[in-house]
């Protein structure tokens, strides 16, 4: 794996700084904190090679199934993901955890950018996995993480971002702006 820091990041972080989220209603106790600096040691940032040891998938899994990942297999789809490029996975870290590993993966979303020949050879956006550690919801960081990939995906240009989501939270989707679409969501699972 290359090994220089600009290389070891999905993507480049410069695009989430200046995202203003204060249209969502999110504003911070002190002028010094930002969507991605939300709280004394808590940093929102692209996903990057290291934070599988840091608990990524462990943060996953109380979203979903996780299944077997180990370092080897989180590396080969990092590495693919980003040489594929649309993929901006964002993490939340809490640096202050003292674990050996330089901090712990306290929260995720995925913003997934299809290209497109119609409207114009348009871009759309999919958030995917969104979820934050149990232990520290009701802070705003899900409402950060959201406000954040969806600023993104209007910035990237997207012409329209889509989700889908449980029932129980489409409340917090409608924060953003989101709105149920009378088309059904359809899939055929292959396995689970
Ligand atoms: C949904 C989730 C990401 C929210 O994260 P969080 O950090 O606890 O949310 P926040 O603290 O940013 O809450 C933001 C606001 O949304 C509200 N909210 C949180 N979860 C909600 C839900 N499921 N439905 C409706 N409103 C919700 C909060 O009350 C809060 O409102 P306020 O701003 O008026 O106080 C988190 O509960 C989670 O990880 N859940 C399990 C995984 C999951 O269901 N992910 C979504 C997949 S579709």
């Amino acid at each position: 794996m290359p090994s220089d820091k600009s290389s070891s990041v999905m993507f480049d972080a410069a695009l989430l700084q200046d995202v203003n989220l204060t249209k969502y209603g999110i504003s911070f106790k002190d002028e010094k904190q930002t969507p991605t600096n939300p709280e004394p040691g808590i940093v929102i940032r692209p996903l990057a090679a290291d934070d599988f040891e840091k608990g990524y998938t462990d943060v996953l899994a109380q979203l979903t199934k996780v299944g077997e990942v180990d370092q080897a297999a989180f590396t080969a789809r990092f590495e693919a993901m980003k040489k594929a490029g649309f993929y901006y996975p964002i993490v939340v870290e809490d640096t202050q955890v003292d674990n050996g590993k330089g901090g712990k993966i306290i929260g995720t979303g995925t913003l997934e950018i299809e290209q497109k020949f119609i409207h114009s050879c348009a871009l759309r956006g999919r958030v995917e996995e969104v979820v934050v550690d149990s232990e520290y919801r009701g802070r705003q960081l899900g409402k950060l993480i959201l406000g954040i990939i969806t600023e993104l995906s209007r910035s990237l240009k997207c012409y329209k971002t889509t989700l889908e989501c449980k029932l129980d939270n489409i409340a917090f989707y409608e924060i953003f702006g989101y709105k149920e679409d009378p088309e059904k969501f359809m899939q055929l699972r292959f396995r689970d």
